[in-house]
């Protein structure tokens, strides 16, 4: 169990630390009014566009829609967890991290334990394969080259049960690291053993180049193995964000895109064959963090994929993740291979040049969506055309509002004959707006007490206005965040000296960490009264309130009862 660190302290860290100054020393800020301004360090542009308010204490970009208080910020730019941010920012503060009480107090020790056993598994694993002939004879048998084999830290787990258990579990905090990082399972009746056996190990690095978990591929034909197995997920290892090959394509000089694949193997031939800016996701789908990481890093991402079924399935749900996170600027491409054959097997048979040449055919976004949604429908009859936009409108309309989604409308307009502005008033199914977290909405796209959030985030002092009884009337409201909207007001009355980042800290680890953070990543115009902005959602929130009672109480009326309201109606309108 990770120790927890107090509120109150998180609170008081908040406090001393000061955003600008954090960030400064990062990148060079350049005062521009109120506020500071750099180039983006998450993702690539000329003219700056990422904005740093000591006021509210928040950093926002204008251009990726990255947002975040001082925690935030070592997060994302350092890659750190919370605690090692919480750490990084204490010892620049000269404070010392308070734990709760009774709890673990040394949560970074205990992490750095566990790496530390990593790196002495990838040593071990990797002297066992200069040991067996059988898995360098594989490894040549795939045309791998030593020079290759190194550079990616191949090794080999033996095929004992308890190989890597004897060697580094040499008393009992060692063997429970090793339970921890689930080198070594255990099974019911409390025997341990060595979770990866007799398989090739790519030891899978962060960005720092620390061993954060093992990916295995068995050596042996035996059906009953699965034939990649992957470190289950632990503190230093989460799969929806990991990217095999990312430390190494890093390094890549003057990186223009990323090249996403789905196999281990597929990175190291790749690199092999000096195509070193690929990457693979560990036998997940790809995930918005993935995305966001690679596009924090360039503004082009291809996919290249099978040619078969599952590589298209695996394409179109690509696609559907990165809809939302389509800003100007971010491309992605699709790359079909040919049937039976994987980037490893293709780069091999057809060389460098044959892949990159393979490669240049990739497809915009937009085609592979209006292809792929064509095939199912039948173009030639006015269903068929019914049915492309039907299909299309969720799908578009998970486009960020902008010149690209209006030329994908377009575009389905064209296909289908049906008319523009119709296609563009369509309304998107209500529901999920969490598929676009993480990134900038329109405040306009937004309900109305999320709006009131927003304003009350960027000016916590308007809680100060709202009187008793508006505070009782709003809480018999039911719209669906109510309760957060109420949770706002409360936190930020009578505490003046709040602003977006605390307020953002306050929130993480609570139920409403998600919301909050992509509330508070909802651009607000500045040249809005947004007392009046407040205000006005407050007061709308009521009115429909009020309507929706007044409807819901009329349908139960008499006829006789309707056209007398409706007469009484018509009088009091003149
Ligand atoms: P593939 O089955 O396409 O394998 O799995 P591959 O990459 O071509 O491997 P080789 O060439 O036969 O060695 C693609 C990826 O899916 C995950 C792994 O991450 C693998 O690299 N996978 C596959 C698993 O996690 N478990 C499996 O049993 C199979
Ligand atoms: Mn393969």
């Amino acid at each position: 169990m990770v120790g927890r660190i107090p509120r109150s302290f998180i609170d008081e860290l908040i406090n001393r630390i000061d955003i600008v100054d954090l960030i400064d020393s990062y990148v060079s800020l350049r005062k521009t009014g109120r506020n500071y301004k750099a180039c983006c360090p998450f993702h690539t542009e000329k003219t700056p566009s990422f904005t740093v308010s000591p006021d509210k204490q928040f950093y926002y970009c204008f251009g990726c829609g990255a947002h975040g208080s001082a925690i935030g910020f070592m997060m994302d730019y350092a890659h750190l967890n919370f605690v090692e941010a919480v750490h990084e920012l204490a010892s620049r503060a000269g404070l010392e991290v308070v734990y709760e009480q009774g709890s673990a107090p040394t949560p970074i020790a205990a992490f750095d334990d566990l790496y530390e056993i990593m790196e002495q598994a990838a040593q071990y694993y990797r002297q066992q394969l200069r040991q067996s002939p059988a898995a360098i004879d594989y490894l040549k048998k795939r045309g791998l080259t030593g020079v290759i084999a190194r550079d990616f830290g191949l090794g080999y787990a033996p095929a004992e049960w308890d190989n890597l258990l004897k060697t580094l579990g040499t008393d009992s905090d060692r063997r429970n690291r090793l339970l921890k990082t689930g080198l070594v399972k255990q099974n019911e009746s409390g025997r341990r053993y060595d979770c990866f056996r007799d398989r090739i190990m790519f030891p899978i690095w962060d960005q720092r180049k620390r061993v954060i978990a093992f990916g295995g591929r068995k050596l042996s034909e035996s059906e009953y193995e699965p034939k990649y197995l992957n470190s289950p997920e632990t503190p230093l290892f989460q799969k929806n964000k990991t990217l095999y090959g990312w430390h190494l394509a890093c390094q890549t000089r003057s990186l223009k895109n990323l090249i996403v694949v789905e196999g281990y193997m597929d990175v190291v031939a790749l690199a092999q064959y000096g195509i070193s800016n690929a990457v693979a996701t560990l036998g997940t789908a790809t995930t918005d963090k993935h995305l966001n990481r690679l596009f924090r890093r360039v503004a082009k991402i291809i996919f290249c994929f099978d040619g078969d079924s599952a590589g298209k399935k695996a394409a179109w749900r690509a696609l559907e993740t990165a809809l939302p996170l389509l800003q100007r600027g971010r491309e992605i491409h699709f790359v079909f291979l040919p049937q039976g054959s994987d980037p490893d097997s293709f780069v091999r048979q057809n060389d460098t040049s044959g892949f990159n040449a393979y490669l240049a055919k990739a497809i915009p976004l937009s085609d592979f969506l209006f292809n792929h949604l064509k095939q199912e429908v039948n173009l030639n009859s006015p269903e068929g055309r019914a049915s492309l936009v039907d299909k299309a409108i969720p799908v578009l309309k998970q486009l960020l509002p902008g010149t690209y989604r209006e030329l994908m409308l377009k575009k389905l307009s064209e296909l289908s004959g049906a008319n523009l502005n119709e296609l563009k008033n369509k309304p998107i199914s209500k529901g999920d707006t969490f598929k676009r977290l993480g990134v900038p909405n329109s405040i306009g796209d937004l309900s109305l007490e999320h709006r009131a959030i927003i304003y009350l985030l960027h000016k916590p002092t308007l809680s100060e206005k709202l009187n008793a009884s508006t505070r009782q009337k709003l809480s018999q409201l039911n719209q669906q965040d109510i309760k957060l909207l109420l949770k706002i007001i409360e936190l930020t009355r009578g505490n003046p000296q709040l602003n977006l980042g605390r307020i953002c800290e306050k929130m993480r680890g609570t139920e409403y960490e998600h919301i909050i953070k992509w509330l508070s990543g909802t651009p607000i115009e500045t040249n809005i009264n947004i007392d009046d902005e407040f205000f006005g959602a407050i007061n709308r929130l009521y009115k429909n309130q009020r309507k929706a009672f007044l409807t819901q109480k009329i349908t139960h009326l008499t006829a006789d009862e309707k056209q007398e309201l409706q007469s009484f109606y018509s009088v009091s309108d003149k």
